[in-house]
């Protein structure tokens, strides 16, 4: 048989079986497959089509010819068939049992929680409410005055330097601390009172304990005759019930401009119970927060009058109690919200 008679075959015996074998074809990868085998880069048709080249010259036409007509019958069949099983799919759809759209989802859907900064926030709040503290809020963007002046803050205190303190427009500032709170729940009510006031606070600070933006609660009282007593059995229970029980705790003087006398406050290690241990750096204790008794010219800044009303106040961060109950060892972890260590809390 000559090499023109032998191609005219094949193309024939291709031509007499592609259909059958697209019918066969059982769903859409299959059907593809198939059409491959016979259009695709080692399909049939081009295995066919490569032997062109011995073919004598006045034949090519000819060959040439069906096997473009084959081609063309081949793309056809397939497309039809792809048009077929789709819109088979889509009347097996429309016949099929309507779908429940009321029906529960079958996998519980993961839930989110709250961030370990907020778990720790409430549960503070709520200890505060629990002794009749009532949340009073305040604005994080706020004046110098109700930030620095109004404390007490000299006018060159190194806080109000511009490497602490981010500045905004004249006059403003983000507030360094909560006690901003102090000065405008003090201007605004009238005493006797016992307010608890969350919120975020901005510094010009970045380390493994500290980071630009962070969180405090500030606490105050103001009623008559209170004490250094009462403000120490104020701390005695809050570390009790977020520390656990029988959490020593002392006072160490310290200095802040807007209480006299002004304490820092030490719990006693809660990892070596005062053994003494890396975290506590040997000494058994832990510094928690800053506090005292609030100064008489704070009161007369806000238009409380000294004589008559006395009280205390106390600041904590937040991020700094979710670190010691945690051990967290840096603060970075609570600001990059990587999942794997938000699932933990
Ligand atoms: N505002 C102080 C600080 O940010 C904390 C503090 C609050 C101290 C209230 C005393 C009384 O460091």
């Amino acid at each position: 048989m000559s090499e023109k008679d032998q191609i005219l075959a094949d193309l024939e015996r291709l031509r007499a079986g592609f259909r059958e074998r697209f019918a066969a074809a059982k769903g859409e990868q299959a059907l593809r497959d198939e059409n491959a085998k016979i259009l695709g880069k080692k399909g049939e048709l081009t295995a066919i089509l490569a032997k062109m080249g011995k073919v004598a010259p006045e034949d090519r036409k000819l060959i040439g010819g069906k096997t473009n007509e084959l081609k063309g019958e081949v793309e056809k069949a397939f497309n039809d068939a792809l048009a077929a099983l789709a819109n088979a799919k889509r009347k097996a759809d429309l016949e099929a049992p309507p779908f429940d759209l009321t029906l529960p989802g079958r996998e519980p859907a993961p839930r989110g929680h709250a961030h370990v900064i907020s778990i720790v926030r409430d549960e503070i709040v709520e200890i505060f409410e629990a002794m009749g503290f009532a949340v009073f809020d305040g604005p994080e963007i706020d004046t110098a005055a109700n930030n620095f002046d109004r404390l007490g803050f000299p006018p060159d205190h190194p806080a109000t330097d511009m490497h602490d303190t981010f500045y905004t427009t004249q006059g403003h500032l983000l507030r360094t601390h909560t006690s901003n709170i102090q000065v405008r729940a003090m201007s605004s009510q009238k005493p006797p009172f016992a307010f608890i006031a969350p919120g975020a606070c901005y510094r010009v600070d970045n380390d493994v304990t500290h980071s630009p933006m962070f969180h405090q609660v500030e606490a105050f009282l103001v009623d008559e005759n209170v004490s250094l007593a009462h403000l120490k059995g104020v701390l005695a229970e809050f570390a009790e019930r977020f520390y656990g029980k029988g959490t020593p705790v002392r006072l160490r003087p310290s200095y802040f401009p807007f209480v006299e006398p002004g304490a820092e406050v030490d719990i006693g290690c809660v990892f070596c119970k005062g053994a003494g241990c890396s975290v506590c750096k040997h000494s058994g204790w832990i510094e928690v927060l800053g506090c005292g008794m609030i100064d008489p010219r704070v009161f007369e800044s806000c238009g409380i009058d000294p004589e008559k009303w006395t009280g205390f106040a106390l600041g904590m961060g937040i991020e700094r109690q979710a670190m010691l109950r945690y051990r967290i060892p840096n603060v970075g972890l609570l600001f990059e919200n990587d999942p794997r260590f938000l699932e933990q809390f």
